[in-house]
C-alpha cells in the first residue's frame, strides 16, 4: 500500500511548455526538477528535519521565480493592461506558496499522509500553471519585445 503511494512519474520539462521567454523557462526547468528531487527524497521514513529542508528549498526557489514574473510583469506593464490575467496569476502564484507552507506546517504535526497528494498537486500545477497563465504572459511579454524592437528600428 505505502509503496504505491511514493510511486512518482517524474515530470520532465519539455517544449510544449515554453513561454518563449528564456529567463521563465530555465526557472521553470529547475522548479520541475526540484519537485522531482522532493519525490526521489522523500521517503516512508525521512525526518521531519529533511523534509522542512526539501520543502524550505522549493517554497524558496519558487518565491524567487514569482518575483522574476512579476518583476516581467511590472516591466511591460502587464497590470495595466491585462489586469485580470495579471490578478488572476498573481493569486495562482500566492495559493502555490500556501499550498507549501500548509504541507509543512501538517508535517510538523505528524500527518504525513499528505505529503504525496501535495507534491502531486505540485506536479500538476506547474503543468498548469505554464499552461495557462504562464504562457499569455509569454505570448505578452513576446508582443512587447516585438514593438520595442520595430520601434527601435523605425
Ligand atoms: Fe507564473
Amino acid at each position: 500500500m505505502s509503496e504505491t503511494k511514493y510511486t512518482y512519474e517524474p515530470f520532465v520539462w519539455s517544449d510544449w511548455m515554453s513561454t518563449g521567454v528564456e529567463v521563465i523557462d530555465t526557472q521553470h526547468q529547475n522548479l520541475l526538477n526540484m519537485v522531482n528531487d522532493a519525490y526521489n527524497s522523500i521517503t516512508e521514513t525521512t525526518s521531519p528535519m529533511t523534509f522542512q529542508r526539501i520543502t524550505k528549498e522549493l517554497l524558496s526557489y519558487a518565491i524567487y521565480h514569482f518575483q522574476t514574473e512579476e518583476s516581467l510583469m511590472k516591466e511591460y506593464d502587464y497590470f495595466g493592461e491585462r489586469s485580470d490575467d495579471a490578478a488572476q496569476h498573481i493569486k495562482e502564484h500566492r495559493d502555490f506558496s500556501a499550498k507549501i507552507v500548509a504541507v509543512r506546517k501538517t508535517f510538523n504535526s505528524g500527518d504525513r499522509d499528505q505529503i504525496i497528494p501535495v507534491l502531486e498537486f505540485l506536479k500538476t500545477w506547474i503543468a498548469n500553471h505554464t499552461q495557462k497563465v504562464d504562457m499569455k504572459l509569454g505570448v505578452f511579454i513576446q508582443a512587447k519585445e516585438a514593438e520595442r524592437s520595430s520601434s527601435k528600428s523605425d
